[in-house]
């Protein structure tokens, strides 16, 4: 299944709640050289150039069809980054990428003296929503997915290895409300489930164990996040 821009923003004010929380530890100064990994549509790079006067912001994204068109734009890998910023933002998109000690490392190396990193990543990988989908994958003979995000306290240690100055990694659960189960199942339809094949058969089965185990109408939606930030010392 393909990144869509429609179809992620079906819940695009649920998604919003991480970003005002992280923008909360948002050092603000005038003059920066942002990057945004991972920036899909540009939303909140756009944001973040709105809220730091005379900032330089470069989103960079893997998606043609997620990336928008503008000089501010690129279109890249996240592991490939390169150059030198004050801020490094990556929102909802790390646990896409392989070997994180390796890519904080990476990340770190191209952080300028005092400049900050801000993350945000989903922590929701043993949620029925997203174990009925690697259940219904493997059922169908699909590769499992990788799971790259490490344990919560391991980014504490890794901030504090590359000489982090007040680091904060907190694991947050957002309570959402949403329809029924097919509500659950439209939401993984914009972001999980592009890592598989997702067949006719696929989305009947997932569809089926999503309802199975979020019965009812509303159904709660609790969503793991993890948010982080640290400064490089000057
Ligand atoms: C859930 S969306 C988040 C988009 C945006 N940051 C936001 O919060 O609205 C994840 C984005 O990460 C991008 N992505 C996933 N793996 C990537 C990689 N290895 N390099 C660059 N972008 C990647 C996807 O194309 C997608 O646009």
């Amino acid at each position: 299944m393909n990144w869509n821009p429609e179809q992620y923003n079906r819940f695009r004010a649920e998604r919003m709640a991480p970003f005002q929380d992280l923008i909360a530890w948002l050092q603000i100064r005038p003059g920066l050289s942002v990057v945004d990994l991972g920036c899909g549509t540009g939303e909140l790079s756009k944001r973040l150039a709105q809220l730091l006067p005379d900032s330089r912001v470069l989103g960079i994204d893997s998606s043609a069809e997620m990336l928008p068109p503008g000089p501010g734009f690129q279109l890249g890998r996240i592991q490939d980054v390169s150059g030198s910023y004050d801020l490094i933002f990556s929102h909802a998109a790390l646990h896409w990428v392989d070997d994180h000690p390796s890519l904080f490392r990476q990340l770190w190396s191209c952080l300028n003296p005092g400049g900050q990193l801000l993350v945000q990543m989903p922590y929701n990988f043993d949620h029925p929503s997203h174990q009925a989908a690697a259940t219904v994958a493997a059922g169908l003979g699909q590769q499992p997915l990788r799971r790259p995000v490490l344990p919560v306290e391991e980014y504490a240690r890794l901030l504090w290895e590359l000489g982090a100055q007040e680091s904060q990694v907190i694991l947050k659960v957002y309570p959402h409300v949403l329809e029924n189960a097919d509500a659950i199942v439209e939401w993984t339809k914009g972001t999980l489930l592009t890592a598989y094949s997702v067949t006719d058969e696929f989305l009947e089965k997932y569809s089926r164990a999503v309802r199975k185990a979020c019965p009812g109408s509303p159904v709660f939606y609790g969503f793991k996040r993890l948010l982080l930030t640290a400064l490089k010392p000057a």
